[in-house]
């Protein structure tokens, strides 16, 4: 099975955690276009969707599914949404979309948190994927200096702005043994917006699309 078939069985399988008449948040990126277009293509009832993204704020309006501002949903029920990286303890590396502070914001906000993934996804230790942290751009400099001091090489993504107007350093070669730690540590450095680590608020159920059907992992 290629790995697009797996992202597509892993997005058809998230369709069972929806609740029917409800608004729910939907994440960025290749496998969460698999989860949009199955919503739309299985009718779905839902009230509508918090998005994570310009992008799929795009194809969810393609899909004549309407897009609700996170101000005024209140409490989500579910967050739909891929990974980078995920072990199985669920705790993600996530943003090579480059979505990662408005994804953060919409799986803060919501009960449960399903990830949807192919399974080249899961990994032992996260840190192989380069950890992308957004930066307010005039901080660029600084940030890096003090991603250095954390033990890792940071690259500007070249050509590259967030929907929030920012930039991303995406951070190589770390090994990171404690995730909920080293998130704290990016957060508290000045000029970060946020990190692509999310470990303190990991998924709560992880569908790895494999070559024999879907895996359900929960912690
Ligand atoms: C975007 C993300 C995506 O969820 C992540 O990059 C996975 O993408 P894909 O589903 O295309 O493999 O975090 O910011």
């Amino acid at each position: 099975m290629s790995i697009d078939s797996q992202k597509q069985a892993a997005a058809e399988a998230a369709l069972q955690y929806v609740p029917e008449g409800c608004c729910i948040g939907v994440g960025t990126g290749s496998t969460v276009n698999h989860f949009i277009a199955a919503l739309a293509r299985h009718r779905v009832p839902i009230a509508g969707a918090v998005s994570s993204s310009e992008a799929s704020t795009r194809l969810l309006q393609q899909a004549r599914i309407e897009v609700i501002d996170l101000n005024s949903a209140g409490d989500i029920e579910i967050y739909v949404d891929g990974a980078d990286e995920a072990t199985r303890h669920l705790q993600l590396i996530k943003g090579g979309g480059g979505a990662l502070t408005r994804e953060k914001i919409v799986a803060a906000a919501s009960r449960r948190f399903i990830c949807i993934a192919d399974q080249s996804k899961l990994v032992d230790v996260l840190g192989r994927f380069p950890l992308p942290v957004e930066v307010i751009p005039m901080a660029r400099s600084y940030v890096a200096r003090q991603l250095v001091k954390l033990g890792g090489q940071p690259v500007l993504r070249e050509g590259f702005n967030t929907d929030n107007g920012n930039v991303i350093l995406d951070i190589h070669n770390l090994k990171i043994l404690d995730p909920s730690k080293l998130e704290s540590q990016l957060n508290e450095i000045t000029g970060v917006v946020c990190n692509g680590l999310f470990a303190r608020r990991g998924a709560d159920t992880l569908l790895i699309g494999t070559d024999r059907g879907v895996d359900v992992l929960k912690p």
